[in-house]
């Protein structure tokens, strides 16, 4: 499927544009390429005309390309093998890309491999689709042909597409936190599922808005989307059987990356907390990026710059209480992308992907 195999010595690498470059995650997966073997990337922006001015922290010789010129020789690289793509744009734009590249592309997206930043290919239901971001989906036929970009829990349907929609920040520690309980049956299924997450201000995007302005941010704490967070929908889609009681708050946290997520989950049957703990770490004992936290609790300093995400456990009366913590540009953002475009290709799943956090941040 790919021209760069991973067993082999010498890698061939493979074209790989970056659309949205001026954003965060733009910014964040350009950061991470920088030493992955294999992905040759151009920068693809609407706007910007100088990587360097927009993105300073990428010191990498990235080439940076219109959207017309980067659709055209996206084109021209089909015709000679694979290529790929990474959509790092606001939800409903990505969607309408791809539709507008399949109609220009024709038979010649066969060669292509796509992952996509935003939202648009993450719900198999159009329906929910429309409730949950409030408009209808830009491109309806294909959401069958994605697969959702959670490695841990998908890793055999994405190796075998071309096409993922990688799983949303806080979509992401919800389901690594309470997908493992709620597969092993021990929890209450008619008491309400309390989980509470805070964000960085990284997670709004790169345009300064009023919630990520320094001054109101930089030692405040507040909560959003009482009424439901869109990512809650993710979650509902992950568990089988559904469960009608999640009850997700999210927060905007006084800091630029991460994601902390505290769930307080009723118990069906007792459980100790070693108990606890030796479930999770059974989940996730082949995980390369998945930590389940031996002594005390997972905070940001632990994973911030790294692809990990953090899990502590504890177990008070008939409640389970999970904490995850992880950064929401990385494991919740560009470097998940990266992870599924390695299994995509065949690649290692860990290249370009830092599993040792900044430890100061
Ligand atoms: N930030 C996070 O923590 C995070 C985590 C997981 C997923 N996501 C999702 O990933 C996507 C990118 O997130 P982000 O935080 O990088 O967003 P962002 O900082 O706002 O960047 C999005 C980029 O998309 C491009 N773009 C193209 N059409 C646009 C339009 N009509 N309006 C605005 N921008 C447009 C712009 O880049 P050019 O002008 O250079 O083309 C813009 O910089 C979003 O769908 C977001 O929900 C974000």
């Amino acid at each position: 499927m790919s021209t760069a195999v991973a067993s082999k010595s010498r890698v061939e690498t493979v074209p790989l544009w970056v659309f949205g470059a001026s954003g965060m995650l733009g910014g964040e997966l350009l950061r991470l390429l920088e030493t992955h073997p294999a992905f040759a990337p151009t920068a693809v922006s609407r706007k910007i005309t100088s990587l360097a001015d927009a993105q300073p922290h990428v010191r990498s010789q990235v080439a940076l390309s219109n959207v017309d010129d980067a659709e055209r020789a996206l084109g021209r690289a089909l015709e000679r093998g694979p290529a790929a793509l990474a959509l790092s744009l606001p939800h409903g734009e990505s969607g309408e890309l791809f539709a507008r590249l399949r109609t220009t592309l024709g038979s010649r997206l066969d060669n292509l491999t796509v992952v996509d930043l935003a939202a648009d290919f993450r719900l198999a239901d159009p329906a929910l689709y429309r409730a949950t971001y409030g408009h209808a989906h830009p491109c309806v036929d294909e959401l069958a042909s994605f697969a959702y970009g959670l490695p841990e829990f998908h890793r055999a349907r994405i190796a075998a597409s071309k096409r993922t929609a990688a799983a949303g920040c806080f979509a992401t520690a919800l389901q690594l936190a309470v997908v493992p309980a709620a597969r092993a049956g021990i929890l209450d299924e008619h008491m309400p599922w309390i989980l509470h997450g805070v964000t960085g201000s990284s997670g709004s995007g790169a345009e300064p808005k009023p919630g990520t302005h320094h001054p109101y941010r930089h030692a405040n704490l507040w909560a959003y989307s009482l009424d439901g967070h869109r990512h809650e929908a993710e979650l509902a889609q992950a568990l089988e059987p559904a469960h009608a009681k999640l009850h997700f708050v999210a927060h905007s946290g006084p800091f630029a990356r991460g994601i902390h997520l505290t769930c307080a989950l009723p118990l069906a049957k007792s459980l100790s907390t070693s108990e606890a703990h030796a479930l999770y770490a059974a989940a996730f004992a082949d995980e390369p990026f998945v930590e389940v936290v031996e002594t005390g609790v997972p905070d940001l300093r632990r994973v911030v710059g790294s692809n990990r995400a953090a899990l502590g456990l504890n177990v008070r009366g008939d409640v389970l209480t999970v904490l995850c913590t992880l950064d929401n540009l990385v494991k919740g953002g560009a470097g998940q992308a990266l992870q599924c475009l390695n299994l995509m290709f065949g690649f290692p799943e860990t290249w370009g992907l830092p599993r040792s956090g900044l430890g100061v941040v």
